[in-house]
């Protein structure tokens, strides 16, 4: 198979370029500059990130491409660019003025395959302190700004191309295009990554990879597991062995709904309720992360006691996705900003497993892709993100078993209401907190004193930035009325309007 080696700089867009190049139906790793990887004779290309460094700094990557440049089709992006020209006999210096946002290219040269079909004036993105004041030796200048001389150049008699700005993000009008001419033009990438594609290579690599060995893996009800799971299933059937553990703390319904689908799908699939045990661990316990730490301790408990129920368990299968994958092999080692909620957690010591992970080269997008391509019912490859502390996270302060049948509902008006409505595609994650204030209202003639939930609806790409929905007020109106009439211990629902930052998605 065809693939474009992405070597990372550190810069916050990477992940973004590897997403445009898979849009082209086109293979790619990325991997740290420090370490090439050792079958780079398989990669027929390679792309130079951007980086918070100033290629003139002594701390900065400056890794050996002996083996790459000239060698093979070569782009460098931003800070790749001006490493390339730093060491090639050109001359990067400070920027007179900063250099960051929109910008329009102001000459282009002609009959150039690189910047094939895009047109003068066209838009491109901007984000630098340095400036290449002198090509490098053989350099040809391909485009430029108002501000910015050498915007792109190549190098004469070798496939190696550079552009400062970055072709990546969408405010790159044709950046896509400029990535295309590079791999397809260029580098002569015949696109044929597709999800169909994806499916039957990796069915054939799990099968040779598992043989006659059984497979334990957990399933969450959430698109990764469930995508995981139907994959493994499609090649090696019955040795899959899946375990759906209910911890108390699901949507109204869920654990029997998704066992019945999952059950429907052909899956091997044993459920298993452990509600009470999660419930007593957790009993007067009323710190989030305290919650989580309980909740991974309690869910390998019960998946291990279970596992070992399946005879000559060998692998441990798990959902993992390309984001976490490049997160921990990031040029800065695994980043600080990994929370310990990310729960998923590597393998327990005492499992001694070996772990397959079909999709871990997949981004979010793709995993849906080849869902679909799978014939799973697109209703579960739409579904919203849910945390894997579920609803503890959404119950502020201790948990009983009452608060859970209480948020249970409310969550399920709320959640049935976007359905119903047709908002439920247009919200990325949405949910009910239940708040640890009573409050005062009045129902008939008597006066109450009960609870108080907040709703919450975000619109976001990946979670890490999100924003509040503007949902319809006739639409908040029906379930804040809804909620109140149905749900008894509740006598006020608020709309939660902040953003994140500096909030965050989950109030715990
Ligand atoms: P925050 O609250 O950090 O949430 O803005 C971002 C995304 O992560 C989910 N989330 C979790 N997922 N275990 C999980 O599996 C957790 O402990 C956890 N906490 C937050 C959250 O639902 C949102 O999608």
């Amino acid at each position: 198979m065809e693939k474009l080696l992405i070597l990372d700089f550190g810069s916050q867009y990477t992940q973004l370029i590897a997403r445009r190049v898979r849009e082209l139906n086109i293979y790619c790793e990325i991997h740290p500059y420090n370490h090439l990887p050792e079958n780079l004779d398989e990669f027929a290309a390679v792309i130079l990130s951007g980086s918070p460094f100033s290629v003139r700094n002594d701390d900065a990557p400056h890794p050996d491409l002996s083996q790459i440049r000239g060698r093979k089709p070569l782009l460098g992006v931003c800070y790749g660019a001006q490493y390339l020209a730093h060491f090639g006999g050109g001359e990067v210096a400070p920027s007179s003025i900063r250099e960051y946002g929109r910008a329009n290219l102001s000459f282009i040269k002609e009959n150039e395959v690189f910047l094939d079909k895009i047109p003068l004036n066209s838009q491109v993105w901007m984000s630098h302190s340095d400036t290449i004041k002198q090509l490098p030796q053989g350099g040809i200048c391909l485009a430029s700004t108002k501000d910015v001389i050498n915007a792109a150049y190549r190098i004469e008699g070798e496939p190696t191309y550079a552009i400062q700005f970055h072709p990546e993000v969408y405010h790159s009008t044709d950046g896509k295009k400029i990535l295309e001419n590079f791999l397809v033009q260029i580098a002569g990438f015949k696109q044929t990554w597709t999800p169909d594609n994806f499916v039957e290579m990796t069915v054939t690599t799990l099968k040779e990879q598992i043989g006659d060995e059984q497979v334990v893996l957990g399933l969450s009800g959430g698109v990764d597991s469930t995508v995981a799971a139907v994959l493994l299933n499609k090649a090696i059937g019955q040795q899959l062995h899946c375990i759906f553990v209910n911890n108390g703390l699901l949507r109204k319904n869920e654990f029997q709904n998704v066992l019945k689908q999952y059950e429907g799908m052909g899956l091997n699939v044993k459920g298993v309720d452990a509600s009470q045990q999660f419930l007593e661990a957790l009993k007067d316990v009323s710190d989030p992360e305290q919650k989580r730490k309980i909740i991974g301790r309690v869910f390998i408990e019960v998946f291990d006691n279970e596992s070992h129920k399946v005879e000559n368990a060998r692998w441990l299968g798990q959902g993992t996705i390309y984001p976490d994958v490049i997160e921990s092999v990031s040029v800065k080692g695994p980043s600080a900003t990994i929370k310990s909620h990310h729960n998923v957690g590597g393998l327990p010591d005492f499992m001694k497993l070996k772990v397959v992970e079909p999709l871990r080269m997949l981004f979010k997008d793709e995993v849906r892709r080849v869902g679909a391509s799978l014939g799973i019912n697109p209703e579960l490859l739409g579904r919203h993100p849910f945390p894997g502390p579920g609803l503890a996270i959404r119950i502020l302060g201790d948990i009983t078993a009452e608060k859970v049948q209480i948020l249970q509902e409310v969550d399920a008006i709320f959640i049935d209401g976007l359905k119903e409505y047709g908002l439920y595609d247009k919200v990325w994650q949405a949910g009910a907190i239940l708040l640890p204030v009573n409050s005062v209202g009045v129902m008939g003639d008597e006066r109450t004193y009960e609870k108080c939930v907040a709703l919450r609806a975000v619109e976001s790409t990946d979670g890490m930035t999100a924003d509040w929905v503007h949902l319809p007020y006739d639409f908040l109106q029906k379930i804040s009325n809804e909620i109140i009439n149905k749900v008894k211990g509740v006598n006020r629902v608020v709309y939660d309007i902040s953003s994140k930052p500096p909030a965050t998605i989950e109030w715990e």
